[in-house]
């Protein structure tokens, strides 16, 4: 049967802030936007985020760009690249003000202007006295981003599919990319969208690991598209793990509550950040403080009947500033470990949080890759934004507030690429029948049933051997182990059924699909992990303790059609100010 088809000038694949921001850009162009969403645009894990998005406005204490600059290169442990880092710090303000306009419900300082908290690895002065950057809704940042975004939209006439799961790109012989094939989640229909242009805005992949922050939707589908249509992914061994998780459960207690003045203890009472980050203690980089947790319950000076975590107290802070700032993770905290936060510290743990790594692109979005062994170019037709990116502002750690910005400004820059890319190309390239072929095989294979390994067994393995041979601390053992266990749990994908013909719904086939996206990322994951013999940002080797400059001050690349990973240079160079050379990082 054929597959209707439907014509835009550019498609989104994901209505988090990246792709939404884009989609605005693009609409008040007036160009033809498809926003594809698998959840109601709402719904998108941008509205989890907390405790805000950095930027140099100066409101509670002086800071200027360059200042920014010099966190997030350094955040980065040296791998971000400094061109796109220049251009996200600088964009930054306007940014801000931006959203302020389209309605965002900034929290207030006494005059008026927009509240700025603490966030970890802000300095002022270039490595100084703690900076305030981090401009905040309380402590439901990227809630309101989201919402007010989705209005602007809405206004802009951008056009929606809700609930439709992207199955694959779609390109022609000469590998333009020309569209997606998407499902109907309701009723189950295909679609080809063709548009001229499309970008990947699909968030994450946390769902990778077992214990995190992410929502389940997070399930990296725009990586391991890039991925089958022959693009590497970047740097993926750099996954951040958030120091402040609810012990064994995982849900995010945002930066923002040492920002506002919280600190971990360990069993003994101690503020033990003091000891690994002398000068900023608790707000030091995120890779930093998890791995000052988990030495200190290594160390056997863990909190609880099994020493398996710290405390974050916040039982000193005014209540009131509590309820004022901190709303969100009160309540979280009451539903989830029965505590209020007011009188009680809360038991907490690194949690899976945040994807470094990605679809790698350039700082207009446009996604680059060597085509087939060739130079790093261009992928005509197919740009990136946002977590699933990897543009490379975050390089081996991200600094808090650094993820809501990176997707308004690369989620507006994208747009206006595309812009200017549909000015000097107005017609729609044919897109023959035989190009959808191996999209419509890949979903075919789970319009099947029988009986086989179940979806839901085998993706709970892949987590918890994410978990166990990926986490805050590394060796080759660890990780060669981790490799050989999820290369099998891939190859039992063939043996993966959907049960009961009769009762087979949608969801499960999006669960199944899911599942492919989720393999494909964690083997790149895990490999790149096992390749990269230094510890730098996120990536910490035990077996390897020092950042190693000569020989690893490059971005992974890994491919899946080789199983393979190799590198490329990072872009050290800024636009217009004076490189940050790597010199040992402290805090
Ligand atoms: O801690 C937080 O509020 C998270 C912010 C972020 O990941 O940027």
């Amino acid at each position: 049967m054929t597959v209707p088809r439907r014509q835009f000038d550019t498609l989104i694949i994901g209505a988090g802030g990246g792709g939404l921001r884009a989609a605005l850009q693009l609409s008040r162009a007036e160009a033809h936007v498809a926003v594809v969403s698998k959840v109601f645009p709402t719904r998108s894990h941008t509205v989890a985020a907390q405790g805000g998005v950095n930027a140099a406005l100066a409101n509670v204490r002086p800071d200027n760009w360059h200042w920014h600059m010099f966190d997030t290169v350094k955040g980065s442990d040296y791998l971000g690249d400094q061109d796109a880092i220049e251009y996200m710090c600088r964009a930054a303000p306007k940014a801000v003000y931006e959203l302020e306009h389209f309605g965002v419900p900034f929290s207030r300082l006494d005059n008026g202007k927009i509240y700025q908290r603490q966030f970890g690895g802000q300095s002022m002065n270039f490595g100084g006295e703690q900076a305030a950057r981090t401009c905040a809704a309380a402590d439901r940042t990227g809630h309101a981003i989201l919402h007010s975004l989705y209005q602007q939209n809405i206004r802009a006439k951008t056009h929606f599919f809700d609930e439709y799961f992207a199955i694959d790109l779609l390109h022609n012989r000469e590998g333009s990319i020309l569209g997606a094939l998407v499902l109907n989640i309701a009723n189950g229909e295909k679609l080809v969208i063709e548009a001229k242009t499309t970008l990947l805005a699909t968030g994450g992949a946390g769902q990778i690991f077992r214990t995190n922050t992410n929502a389940l939707i997070n399930t990296g589908d725009g990586m391991a598209m890039a991925l089958r249509a022959g693009i590497p992914l970047q740097d993926m061994e750099f996954f951040q793990f958030h120091p402040t998780g609810i012990a064994g459960k995982g849900m995010l207690l945002s930066e923002g509550a040492r920002g506002e003045g919280g600190y971990l203890i360990n069993s003994e009472g101690e503020r033990f950040m003091e000891r690994y980050a002398p000068h900023a203690r608790d707000l030091a980089s995120r890779d930093v403080v998890s791995r000052a947790i988990v030495t200190e319950i290594r160390e056997g000076r863990g909190c609880g009947p099994n020493r398996d975590h710290v405390l974050l107290t916040l039982t000193h802070l005014d209540a009131d500033v509590i309820r004022k700032r901190l709303p969100a993770i009160r309540d979280l905290v009451l539903t989830f470990a029965n505590t209020d936060l007011c009188d009680e510290p809360v038991p907490v743990f690194p949690t899976a949080h945040y994807t470094m790594g990605g679809i790698p692109t350039n700082r207009f979005g446009e996604v680059v890759a060597p085509i087939e062994q060739g130079p790093e170019e261009p992928i005509p037709g197919l740009y990136a934004a946002g977590e699933c990116a990897c543009v490379s502002v975050h390089g081996g750690n991200r600094l808090g507030g650094n993820s809501l910005l990176d997707i308004i400004v690369f989620g507006r820059a994208a747009g206006n690429r595309i812009i200017q890319h549909l000015d000097e190309n107005r017609y729609h390239q044919p897109l023959a029948d035989d190009c959808l072929e191996p999209a419509l095989q890949r979903l075919a294979r789970w319009e099947q049933t029988g009986d086989g390994e179940s979806v839901d067994v085998l993706r709970r393995e892949l987590t918890v051997a994410m978990e166990e041979h990926c986490g805050v601390f590394r060796t080759e053992e660890v990780l060669n182990k981790g490799v050989e266990k999820v290369i099998a749990l891939q190859q039992r994908m063939p043996d993966v059924r959907l049960r009961d013909h009769s009762q087979v719904f949608n969801t499960a086939r999006i669960e199944a699909l899911e599942l492919e996206n989720l393999m494909d990322v964690a083997v790149a994951t895990m490999m790149s992990a096992q390749r990269r013999q230094e510890s730098r940002g996120a990536h910490s080797r035990i077996d390897f303790p020092e950042r190693d400059d000569v020989n690893w001050l490059r971005h992974s690349l890994y491919h899946k059609t080789t199983q393979s990973v190799d590198y490329k240079p990072v872009r050290m160079k800024p636009l217009t100010v004076d490189t940050f050379p790597p010199k040992p990082r402290s805090y």
